[in-house]
Order: structure tokens, then C-alpha cells, then sequence
């Protein structure tokens, strides 16, 4: 177990503790990467992590069975190669350590109907999926602040579009809380402020999706480089062919967006740099940042993707550990609830 989890299981409590976690969908995105992956790698120094593939939320949506299970480990493995270090921080599968789905059931009912109604997310893709629109999609937010609150998680590291459901796992807590005394922690979002919203590439007034159904509105983080590269090429822009932030500019500035969070460089930065020079220029340039950024991550992907005792071996340590810490929380909840013990 990462020593500071160790300690913090046992006495007092140093650092804060963050939870975040990724459904294991085929692709994961330069959003994924930019908005969320990105920030977990950097704060594992700072503070206890515990991050999470989240297969039990991808069911909400019909999933293959065998595309399904290796999704799920690849998603594993494609986070370790994005830096998330075993050694630092916890990290599992969801669906090996069962308290996630009992505490869903249990905050399920501390959950309001009006509330999953006006989620955004259980609205478009209830319309995305029209012949699928399962009770899962609509208690999907239950399931996700039982992830959090398992851990009593400080920080919650995402990008802005899971802002929303953060909200109401905020809200959840406190009713919880104000009903039984304080048995959760409530978590605070953690939203960078670069790459917190990547944008579509052929589209970029709505957000970079893997379920977009056009390949060449979003990248992979494990694309061919030529591959990256001939969507930053097709990228929609304007017309008026000067690399600066604007109105009416969605697709400049989605590119200048995801330039500054590649290179570190300010949008004014970036601006000075392509004084002059047209779209092309500057899309041949975002291109290759990402494919340079990208480049090592897809080498350590492919190494871990070919040792799967490894992968095993540490998804189990991770699962363990996760059960350990998460086994209390449940237990807290359900005395405070009227439960007998066991
Ligand atoms: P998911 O799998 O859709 O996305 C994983 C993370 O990537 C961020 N993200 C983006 N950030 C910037 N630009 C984009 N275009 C973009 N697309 C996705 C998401 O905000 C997220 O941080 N329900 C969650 C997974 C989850 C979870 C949790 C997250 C399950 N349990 C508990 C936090 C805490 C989801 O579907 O994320």
C-alpha cells in the first residue's frame, strides 16, 4: 500500500486525500488526458490519490462482453502509462471492490428524483440512446458519489463537464449528514484551468466525446501520429485566419487551448508565435505537440498492455487496499443508518 495511505488508515491525516476515476471506454481522449489524467499524474506528490477505472458506471451504456474486458484493462494499463504510480497512489478497478455498489444502493435513496432529472448528462445521452434509457443511466450519479464518499475523498480532480454531478454528490453528503451526523466528508471539485473543457474538432461548441460518432472530432491518446496529425489538419477554424483568442472563434480557440495546456505557454504566447503565419502553420504545429506529448505514453502503453501479470498483480494490490478503506466508510454508514451489525 502507498506508505502515506498506510499511514493515513492508521493516524492522523496530512495530506488531503483526492478520488477521481475514468469509464474504460475504447477510446480515451485527449480530453480524458488534457482535463483529467494529466492533473491526477501531478498531484500524486501533494496528496493521497486513490484513482479508479469506473466499469461499473460503462454498463449504463450496452457494452460487448469481450471488447468490454479488455477496454477495461487497457484503460488500466493506459494509466499507468500516463503516470499514475502504484507506488504513490491507490489504484483499482471498480468493480472488484463491491462497497461502490452497496453504497450506491444506499445513497440511491438519499437521492432525489428531481435531482438525477436535471442532470445534463442523463439528458443527452438519454436521447443518444433512446432504446437504452436504463434506471442505471438515471441513478448513474449515486453510483459516482459513492465512489467519493467511500473514501471521504477532500478533492475531486475532473474536467468541467463532470462539475455538475460533483455538485450533487456534494449535496448528497450533507442531507446524509444533516439526517445521521457527519459520516462523509464533502468533497470540493478540482478543476484545472487549462484543458478543463477540450473541444470537439469538428465541432467545437460542444465537448470532445469519444461517443461522437465522427472519428475525426475527437483524438485518442493512443492514435497513430499520423493519425493525430490528419485530424489537427481537417480541424474546423474561421475565416479570418489570425491565431488569437476571440468571439466566434470556437475552433482557434479550442486549439490555442489545447497548445497552451501541450506547452505550458500562455494563449497571448502563442499568439506572438504565429503572427503572420495562417491556420495551416498553426495546425501543423498543435499536431505535432500533441503527438510529441503523447509519444512516450504510447511506448510505456505498450509495454504494460504485453505484461499482464503485472497488470494483475497490481490491480489486485489495488483492489485490497481499496476494500480496506472503503469497508469503513460502508460500515459507518450503515450503522448510522438503523443496520445490525454483521
Ligand atoms: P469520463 O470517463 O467521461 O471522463 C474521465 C475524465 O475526463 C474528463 N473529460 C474531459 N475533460 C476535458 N475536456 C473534455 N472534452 C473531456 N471529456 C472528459 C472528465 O471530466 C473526467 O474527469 N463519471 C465519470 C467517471 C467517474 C468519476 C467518479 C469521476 C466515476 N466515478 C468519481 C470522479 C469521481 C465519467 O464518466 O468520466
Amino acid at each position: 500500500m502507498p506508505e502515506e495511505i498506510k499511514n493515513n488508515t492508521q493516524t492522523t491525516e496530512k495530506k488531503k486525500r483526492i478520488f477521481s476515476a475514468i469509464q474504460p471506454s475504447g477510446t480515451i481522449t485527449l480530453g480524458n488526458y488534457l482535463g483529467a489524467l494529466r492533473n491526477w499524474v501531478k498531484l500524486q506528490d501533494d496528496y493521497n490519490c486513490i484513482f479508479a477505472v469506473a466499469d461499473l458506471h460503462a454498463i449504463t451504456v450496452r457494452q460487448d462482453p469481450k471488447v468490454f474486458k479488455q477496454n477495461i484493462l487497457n484503460a488500466y494499463a493506459l494509466l499507468l502509462a500516463c503516470g499514475i504510480d502504484p507506488e504513490k497512489s491507490m489504484f483499482f478497478i471498480q468493480s472488484h471492490v463491491h462497497t461502490h455498489a452497496e453504497l450506491a444502493w444506499l445513497l440511491n435513496c438519499y437521492t432525489q428524483f428531481g435531482e438525477l432529472s436535471r442532470m445534463t448528462q442523463f439528458k443527452d445521452k438519454s436521447q443518444k440512446h433512446a432504446d437504452n434509457v436504463n434506471a442505471g443511466l438515471f441513478t448513474y450519479p449515486s453510483l459516482m458519489a459513492a465512489d467519493i464518499l467511500l473514501y471521504q475523498a477532500d478533492l475531486v480532480p475532473v474536467g468541467a463537464d463532470q462539475k455538475q454531478h460533483l455538485e450533487l454528490s456534494r449535496n448528497i453528503a450533507e442531507r446524509f449528514n444533516g439526517i445521521y451526523g457527519k459520516t462523509f466528508t464533502v468533497p470540493d471539485p478540482y478543476i484545472a484551468e487549462v484543458g478543463a473543457r477540450v473541444m470537439s474538432l469538428q465541432d467545437p461548441t460542444r465537448k470532445m466525446s469519444k461517443s461522437d460518432e465522427n472519428v475525426n472530432s475527437w483524438v485518442a491518446v493512443l492514435d497513430k501520429p499520423e493519425t493525430i496529425m490528419k485530424k489537427f489538419k481537417r480541424a474546423v477554424t474561421d475565416s479570418e485566419a489570425r491565431v488569437c483568442v476571440g468571439e466566434g472563434k470556437e475552433g482557434i480557440n479550442n486549439l490555442i487551448g489545447i497548445m497552451s495546456a501541450v506547452t505550458g505557454k500562455t494563449a497571448d504566447q502563442i499568439t506572438a508565435e504565429f503572427e503572420g503565419k495562417g491556420y495551416g502553420d498553426f495546425k501543423t504545429a498543435v499536431g505535432e505537440a500533441v503527438i510529441e506529448e503523447l509519444r512516450p505514453i504510447q511506448e510505456r502503453f505498450d509495454r504494460y498492455i504485453n505484461d499482464k501479470a503485472y497488470l494483475e498483480e497490481q490491480y489486485r494490490k489495488g483492489a485490497e487496499f481499496a476494500l480496506k478503506i472503503s469497508q469503513r466508510t460502508l460500515d459507518k454508514a450503515m450503522k448510522k443508518i438503523g443496520y445490525l451489525p454483521k
